[in-house]
């Protein structure tokens, strides 16, 4: 009778491990208890939405099961035992969290109530992590549950940078399903660019005819050992980036587009030369001829990466241009900010226009940095008065702040901590944590920009800095990571660049500082990494031969 009780406890305490085993949620909840028993979602199982605002939901886990489990929920409107229930909550008075989310899963339902249709959406996210990894048959077990749960940050970003690197729509669309699996809610598609300008701008055509080609690309590390001697280029039309705002919205993502102005802008200057201080001098090309491509005068579109001295200049010209550009922005993307850029800014052709002396003459303006305030708060202006807001990078910062702006800080810490000290919205993405165009390996076998940033040091990251008090701590909207690609020719490559390193970064932007540990975060991603399997992406499979000696 005893051995018969010590067998039975050994085989529950199997089962509750097994059951636990299957609990690996990335980003960890807020509040997770384990209870008894399984839900088992089989082909038959219902998925009751009695809300519209909640298909995109209910779409979302379908189309999920399809794609990997090969079969999907016929979805009701009316409840129905053993089914799995999406309910958003109404509220007259907006809740304190609208991300807020509770899930329940017990062997006869599943229900997920949302503060709004983002948090049930996140619910089924949750769900999703919760399916087993390995199904062999139309059984999926899902453990008893309950979760409570929100999110720390209101801004959870992933930037993608098209300009060195141009990516189809349908890798623009699953780097966004990706964002959503991991409660992400920001996708900063970094648009233009030295090598290439990416988007249709119907006022300007010669933009993408000219603008969105390079005679061809270096070869290896910046400054290169050769050019490919390849034309490469494409842009994304209006009706492909319409499709792709959509595809984002239906899965609570926001698209911020990012134009960058005044520097990073040779190619829209290869378009349109009357946009530089000196639109009849040659762009000036390397001097050992094996590195450029085709013709070398006239402006030229880039063909190595780096920071070039050939700018907007701030005059009347650029302007109406940029203002012209900006409202077919806007009409495209409605989120509330649009990012302008503004890093990296040489100031040497600044210095030597007769114009932009003038300029500054005329306006009081004592140096090259107040002028290129003087850039970012026109155009500041202007995209306000059209009910939106801007992002730029923190050299923003420099020469005076426009006066609503928000400070992507990039150069570290400082800009942010500065920003936030003088009462401006802060998005971190310090480059040693967030920047995951670095090595995801110590020994690392691909060609990448350099720098060491493994998935341990961006788990380790902590979005406010210690140098806020409280209440300049509630300046920092959120964090997220930047993927520059100049190293990054293919989807493959971005996906090994990001994974897990973007896991890491989800459960930094969602879970309370509190829940966080690195051990557990590690057993996790072994599960983690299985679905990346599943998903039939790449990944760093070397993350954890780095885990401890990082930092
Ligand atoms: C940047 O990395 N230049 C913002």
């Amino acid at each position: 009778m005893k051995k018969t009780l010590y067998l039975f406890l050994l085989f529950a305490t199997k089962m509750l491990v097994a059951q636990n085993a299957n609990i690996r949620i990335i980003p960890e909840p807020v509040k997770l208890t384990v209870q008894k028993g399984i839900f088992t979602i089989t082909p038959k199982t219902a998925l009751v939405v009695s809300d519209k605002g909640d298909l995109h939901a209910a779409n979302f886990f379908n189309q999920y099961l399809k794609k990997y489990y090969h079969f999907q929920l016929q979805i009701k409107e009316h409840p129905t035992p053993g089914s799995i229930t999406i309910h958003t909550k109404k509220f007259i008075k907006a809740p304190n969290n609208p991300e807020f989310y509770s899930f329940q899963s017990k062997p006869s339902g599943i229900d997920i109530s949302g503060n709004s249709y983002a948090g049930s959406f996140y619910g089924i996210q949750t769900l999703i992590q919760l399916l087993p990894v390995n199904a062999t048959a139309n059984q999926l077990n899902i453990a008893a549950v309950n979760i409570e749960d929100q999110p720390r940050f209101t801004y959870r970003g992933m930037h993608l940078d098209v300009g060195r690197h141009f990516f189809s729509v349908d890798f623009i669309k699953e780097y966004i399903d990706l964002i959503a699996l991991y409660k992400m809610n920001t996708f900063h598609w970094h648009l233009t660019e030295d090598q290439g300008w990416r988007i249709e701008i119907k006022q300007y055509p010669k933009l993408t005819s000219v603008g969105a080609y390079r005679n061809g690309t270096i070869i290896g590390h910046a400054p290169g050992t050769a050019n490919d001697g390849l034309k490469y280029g494409d842009y994304y039309t209006q009706e492909q980036i319409k499709e792709v705002v959509q595809y984002a919205a239906d899965r609570f993502i926001t698209v911020i587009p990012e134009i960058e102005m005044p520097g990073h802008a040779s190619a829209a200057i290869a378009a349109y030369p009357e946009l530089s201080c000196f639109p009849d001098k040659n762009t000036p090309t390397p001097k050992n001829k094996n590195l450029w491509s085709g013709d070398t005068t006239g402006k030229q579109v880039q063909q190595s990466w780096g920071v070039f001295d050939d700018v907007f200049c701030p005059s009347d010209y650029t302007f109406h241009f940029l203002e012209n550009v900006l409202d077919e922005i806007m009409e495209l993307f409605p989120s509330k900010y649009i990012h302008i850029g503004g890093d990296e800014c040489p100031k040497n052709y600044w210095k030597a226009s007769p114009f932009c002396q003038q300029l500054m003459k005329e306006k009081g303006i004592k140096d090259e940095h107040e002028l290129q305030s003087y850039f970012i708060q026109r155009i500041e202006k202007y995209i306000n008065s059209k009910g939106r807001q801007i992002i730029g990078w923190d050299e923003i910062l420099e020469g005076g702040l426009a006066p609503n702006a928000t400070v992507m800080s990039w150069r570290g810490e400082k800009g942010g901590i500065e920003a936030a000290q003088q009462k401006h919205n802060v998005i971190m993405t310090p480059g040693a944590w967030c920047y995951f165009d670095h090595s995801p390996n110590k020994q690392e076998d691909s060609l990448t920009i350099g720098g060491y940033t493994p998935v341990q040091k961006v788990y380790s990251y902590e979005p406010v800095p210690k140098e806020l008090s409280a209440d300049e701590a509630k300046y920092v909207l959120g964090a997220q990571g930047n993927v520059w690609t100049e190293y990054m020719q293919y989807p493959t490559k971005v996906e090994y660049m990001i994974l897990p390193r973007m896991s890491a970064l989800s459960e930094v932007l969602w879970s309370p500082a509190n829940k966080k540990n690195w051990n557990n975060f590690e057993n996790k991603l072994i599960k983690d990494t299985k679905r990346y399997q599943l998903w039939q992406v790449h990944f760093n499979e070397k993350w954890n031969q780095n885990a401890n000696s990082s930092n």
